[in-house]
């Protein structure tokens, strides 16, 4: 048996003429262009790509763009000043800042001071406490959970009664928010984590498996339930050849070539979650821009 490949790139292009398409009426109807502010501190290479594939797909949208690139001993209030100014401007309907920051600063106090209504990254706790709540209609949904919640929903439909979904990993961006949507669609939800016990026999008996932990091919095909449908949100960069300096390659946080041949549906990396997250990025932009017309 061979596994459905969920082709993410294919899903993200419908997000994303959708989202042009209501860009175009509202800019129309209203002269509101949205606007997307991305900060990113430090130089971090991978940070610095995704920034730059979020600025592109910004401008393809038809939205303003713009990115604000500070240097690695940029200080708590350098940055707070920075966003305290994108927050005031009307013309900025998003601000991302990109994650990981620098080790010396205070993410909490970052995500603090963007509005809720300009906070794409659905991470402030008024956008995290509507999700916890159950009001998925009013806030903005962290982008790689609303993607990958869009993968789930196109194998299983909306309704996910009787299912078993394992997350492993329980991160603010990721792993919460995606535990509640699955919850949200009535799934039984595990999130699983570094300190859980046998954790091969909980994802084994998962009908969902998502996975983001960052770590390249940990999980392995006998975790994988005959059937099931695997959701890997990892994006590691390793070696081509298994050597340290030559060619690299992306691997997700899943086996994929072994877990292909007993899984239902797979996600691949790349190609899978990871354009889902800038579609959906784009999406909440859209939603932030038109709420401040529309309400
Ligand atoms: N770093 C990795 N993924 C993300 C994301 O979705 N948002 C932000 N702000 N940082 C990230």
């Amino acid at each position: 048996m061979s596994a459905c490949i969920i082709n993410g790139k294919e899903v993200a292009e419908t997000v994303i003429a959708a989202v042009l398409e209501a860009t175009t009426l509202l800019k129309r109807r209203t002269g509101i262009r949205p606007g997307l502010a991305v900060v990113v501190v430090g130089d971090d290479a991978a940070s610095h790509a995704y920034v730059k594939a979020k600025g592109t797909m910004a401008k393809r949208c038809g939205f303003h763009s713009s990115q604000f690139t500070l240097h690695e001993q940029t200080t708590q209030d350098d940055l707070e000043v920075l966003v305290n100014e994108l927050a005031a401007d009307p013309a900025v309907h998003g601000i991302l800042v990109q994650l990981p920051l620098p080790k010396h600063l205070h993410t909490e106090g970052i995500v603090r001071r963007i509005p809720p209504e300009k906070d794409v990254d659905g991470l402030h706790v008024v956008n995290a406490g509507k999700i916890a709540t159950g009001d998925l209609s009013t806030g903005l949904i962290p982008c790689t959970p609303a993607g990958a919640m869009l993968l789930v929903r196109r194998r299983h439909g909306d309704d996910l009664s009787g299912l078993n979904a394992v997350i492993i990993g329980r991160s603010n961006l990721f792993g919460k928010p995606m535990g509640l949507l699955l919850l949200a669609a009535n799934a039984t939800v595990t999130i699983a984590h570094s300190r859980t016990k046998d954790l091969k026999a909980l994802c084994r008996n998962s009908d969902i498996l998502v996975v983001a932990v960052g770590r390249p091919e940990m999980v392995k095909a006998d975790w994988i339930r005959p059937g099931a449908t695997v959701i890997d949100v990892g994006i590691n960069r390793v070696p081509a050849m298994g050597e340290g300096n030559g060619p690299t390659c992306l691997v997700g946080d899943v086996d994929y070539s072994a877990a292909s041949k007993v899984a239902g549906a797979i996600t691949p990396v790349p190609g899978g979650v990871g354009p889902m997250t800038i579609a959906m990025l784009m999406n909440n932009t859209l939603i932030a821009a038109r709420r401040t017309v529309c309400g």
